[in-house]
């Protein structure tokens, strides 16, 4: 904090009190690849995140700093004149939530200077980039006293990372980090928005985010062929069902009703996002009734379907959970888009020590990469932290 209050001052030249604020990152732990299908996604947010400093200015300027991209300096842009400009990399984020907030009709008139630190792993798939969209979204409510509540803040991040940024992603990460609970996970209905927070007892257990440290090489052009796949199956259902997204199905209805999808990649992708919509709700209700193995189980299956008919697992991936299985995990499967990123475990918690030692060696010999382990402590959600002004 004081580091940050610091490269606010040598960076962006004021002595003058700022505001902090804080948005995490997230991890899912079941429902993958059903947010833009309209089904369920049970993630939460983490402990850490995306910390920032900012302030309001008189003029038009924006100035924008991040410390973990010093050699990028200062990246300037005037407020009415905000676009993507590929070298302004990571700072496309706040550009674009600043510049949907005034496009959606936000008050937002004079520039302002924000430096940021995050503490997230690089690119390691628990979205440092929602967590930076949101923590600008929060900056702007407050700085500008905007009367803006936290779903809308969370649908304009994810329209800044569709429009402005052009990644297609559906809501999950936006919403998880903005309405994340601490020690708590959030069962969203991606269609209608409803949403419920589930206590997760660890007290037993612990949740295990492992990285595989592979580079997610095309990952964007292969989410977005998936979606179209999705799409493609959805419309040739429609055919014959009054049906709106996939996460309108039941299993058997699906079954009963596939023939209808002729292309077989179509129709696998669209069983995973079936089945993997109710293998969530089904799995919600399992651990609320304190059925930790069933969740678990509940899991292997989801990263099995991932694999198998969605197929954005990939090697490293696969290792991972093969390892974690072989160890005694009481469920493992790959978390987030896939192609690369993390896995999250539940492990008993006596057990924490051995497993990510065994499992880290496993994985080595089957990749020869090392993995990183992280222990995870469910956060809350974005909001400002600190009152300077
Ligand atoms: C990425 C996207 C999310 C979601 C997941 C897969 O994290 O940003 O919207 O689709 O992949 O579940």
């Amino acid at each position: 904090m004081k580091e940050l209050k610091q490269a606010f001052q040598d960076q962006l030249g004021t002595d003058k009190p700022v505001d902090l604020f804080f948005a995490p990152g997230r991890v899912n732990l079941i429902g993958e690849h059903t947010d833009y299908n309209g089904g369920h996604v049970f993630p939460c947010a983490l402990s850490v995140g995306t910390y920032a400093a900012a302030q309001k200015r008189k003029d038009t300027t924006i100035r924008l700093y991040s410390m973990n991209f010093p050699d990028l300096g200062v990246i300037e842009a005037d407020i009415d004149n905000l676009n993507y400009i590929e070298e302004d990399d990571w700072a496309n984020y706040p550009k674009g939530v600043i510049e949907i907030f005034r496009t959606a009709g936000y008050d937002i008139t004079s520039g302002m200077d924000i430096a940021f630190y995050g503490n997230i792993p690089n690119g390691a798939g628990l979205s440092s980039s929602a967590s930076i969209e949101l923590v600008t979204a929060v900056i702007l409510k407050e700085i500008y006293e905007l009367s803006v509540n936290p779903v809308e803040m969370v649908k304009l991040s994810q329209q800044a990372e569709n429009e402005f940024v052009g990644v297609n992603c559906g809501i999950m990460d936006q919403f998880a980090i903005g309405m994340g609970k601490k020690d708590h996970a959030i069962l969203l209905n991606c269609d209608s928005l409803e949403y419920k927070h589930t206590p997760i007892d660890l007290s037993q257990h612990a949740l295990i985010i492992a990285n595989t440290n592979k580079r997610r090489g095309l990952a964007d052009s292969k989410y977005n062929e998936r979606r179209e796949q999705c799409e493609e199956a959805l419309s040739a259902l429609q055919q014959k069902l009054s049906i709106h997204t996939l996460g309108d199905l039941t299993k058997a209805e699906f079954e009963e009703h596939k023939h209808l999808i002729e292309d077989s990649l179509a129709r696998k992708r669209a069983k995973h996002a079936v089945y993997e919509n109710r293998r969530t709700m089904e799995a919600v209700e399992k651990l609320n009734a304190g059925d930790i193995e069933g969740f678990g189980q509940l899991m292997n299956e989801s990263h099995e379907s991932l694999r198998d008919d969605y197929e954005v697992t990939g090697k490293e991936l696969d290792a991972l959970v093969e390892a974690a299985w072989g160890e005694g995990a009481v469920g493992s499967r790959m978390t987030g888009a896939g192609f690369g990123g993390c896995t999250i475990s539940i492990v008993d918690r006596s057990q924490v020590e051995t497993f990510m030692d065994k499992v880290g060696r496993k994985y080595y010999e089957q990749t020869g990469l090392e993995a990183d382990f992280y222990k995870v402590e469910i956060g809350d959600g974005a909001k400002k932290i600190e009152g300077g002004s």
